[in-house]
């Protein structure tokens, strides 16, 4: 792998840059635009099938080589991220490669969820899967493996709490040093004990995610510190290898549509990148749609879809899908080009519809947290617009395990997680729902009657008798 294989390109203005030549806040110095790491199968702008020349990999050979790598016993080609490395030659010396054997996540049918949704069947691609428990591994072990290449000590991020689980055990693997700076309040606790378990240095700023951006981005131009939010181009090169890994398990059958939580933006356009790479590689005949999924609470690109004059406006965040509680969004100008260049929808849900929608899951013996099944609440419009047709096939991705917010899932079950007001604003079919989901544990006495005595009367109640 050879860093001079790869460049960086302003999404913005298109200056083009080597690697090493970016300055510590990843932004353009002209324009303040984001970069997209480009190769020669980039070259392309319009999304089109480039013909493959001898300088591009070949297609079969790819697919044959990453196959092959699945039965050997070396790290990086243990890692479903790395296995697809041919794609991603962002790092100079292999020895400098970080993995925690990330990727390889499974990809489940869910068929009471297709039942319920209306459609004939229906794919989740579970990022919860990965070793911290979210999809920030498949972008942290591409992006701190450059940090490592060029001998940063330092490493650091802002985050709703995946993304700084994600920095700190991989740089704690790699022997860096991290600074985790989260939002004081309103994460889940899973997410900041992660950080402190891994040993990073961890600050919980008086501000929410956007005003912890703030601060960092100014730090970084104080201090020789490695900046590991999305706003680096690496940690996309990571995150776009699912799109891959989807195509395998799908036996190279291109699905329809795949549905993205929406945050902080840089995930559904890593997906986007991976699936119009491929294509330009002759890897597939045509590329899905991309729709991103956002919380009513912190639905900026929503804002932006409907708006007629297509202006951004930041918002004050609030959900408690606190991972995607994020106002100002960062890529959001990638978002939109894979939303507008593939054809997919931007749509926003309630916090009742995403705490429905995450229980359906949940009752699939599937879960994720909160933000992940904002997907799920999403399609549900999608197919009701008739933007999704029964026979399509859809995947959706669920980037996170659901333990990481167990205290949602406990507050739900209990019926403690809505306001009154919130609650009065449930129709009664939905009511019904989540009468049926909820499970709230019981308190009992350990004796053997009291106990037979529940269970019949539970087995009466759900009509199993
Ligand atoms: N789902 C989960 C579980 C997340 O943690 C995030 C983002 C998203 C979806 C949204 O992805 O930002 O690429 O649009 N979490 C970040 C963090 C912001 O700091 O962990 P996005």
């Amino acid at each position: 792998m050879k860093v001079a294989t790869h460049h960086l390109r302003c999404t913005e203005c298109g200056a083009v840059i080597t690697g090493s030549a970016v300055n510590s806040i990843f932004r353009c110095p002209d324009c303040n635009g984001l970069y997209d790491v480009i190769y020669p199968w980039s070259s392309t702008d319009n999304g089109s099938s480039a013909t493959p020349g001898s300088n591009l990999p070949n297609a079969s050979a790819l697919r044959w080589l990453w196959q092959e790598r699945r039965t050997s016993t070396l790290p990086v080609d243990q890692s479903g991220v790395w296995r697809f490395r041919d794609l991603f030659p962002i790092v100079e010396d292999p020895a400098n490669i970080v993995t925690l054997r990330e990727g390889n996540t499974p990809l489940y049918d869910l068929p009471q969820c297709a039942k319920i949704v209306g459609i004939d069947s229906l794919l989740a691609k579970h990022q919860g899967m990965n070793p911290t428990g979210s999809f920030k591994d498949t972008g942290m072990t591409a992006a701190l493996s450059v940090a490592a290449d060029r001998k940063f000590e330092w490493v650091a991020c802002a985050s709703t709490g995946n993304t700084s689980a994600a920095m700190a055990a991989y740089a704690a693997r790699a022997g860096l040093r991290s600074i985790v700076f989260i939002p004081d309040g309103k994460i889940a606790w899973g997410k900041l004990s992660q950080s402190m378990d891994y040993g990073a240095f961890t600050i919980q700023l008086k501000t929410d995610f956007d005003g912890c951006v703030r601060i960092l981005t100014d730090l970084v131009t104080r201090f020789p510190i490695y900046l590991l939010n999305s706003v680096n181009p690496y940690r996309l090169e990571g995150q776009k290898t699912p799109a891959f890994e989807i195509l395998e398990q799908l036996d190279w059958q291109v699905p329809d549509h795949i549905v993205v939580p929406g945050g902080n933006l840089a995930n559904s356009s890593a997906l986007g990148k991976g699936f119009m790479e491929m294509h330009r590689l002759g890897l597939i005949p045509r590329i899905p749609k991309i729709s991103i999924i956002q919380a009513e609470g912190a639905n900026p690109l929503y804002r932006w879809f409907i708006d007629s004059n297509r202006v951004m406006r930041p918002v004050t965040a609030d959900t408690r899908a606190t991972a995607i509680r994020i106002g100002n969004p960062a890529s959001w100008r990638k978002a939109a080009n894979v939303i507008d260049r593939l054809g997919g929808w931007c749509e926003q849900v309630s916090e009742q519809e995403i705490a429905l929608a995450k229980a359906q899951i949940g009752a699939e013996g599937v879960g994720c947290e909160p933000a992940s099944a904002v997907t799920f609440a999403g399609l549900k419009k999608l197919v009701a617009m008739g933007k999704v047709t029964r026979e399509e096939r859809v995947v959706l991705i669920l980037t996170g395990h659901t333990l990481k917010d167990s205290q949602y899932t406990i507050d739900y079950h209990r019926g403690e997680l809505f306001t009154e007001a919130e609650n009065a604003q449930i129709s009664a079919e939905d009511q019904a729902r989540h009468t049926a989901l909820r499970k709230p544990p019981i308190v009992l006495e350990p004796d053997s009657d009291t106990v037979l005595h529940a269970l019949e009367s539970h087995m009466k109640m759900t009509q199993l008798v």
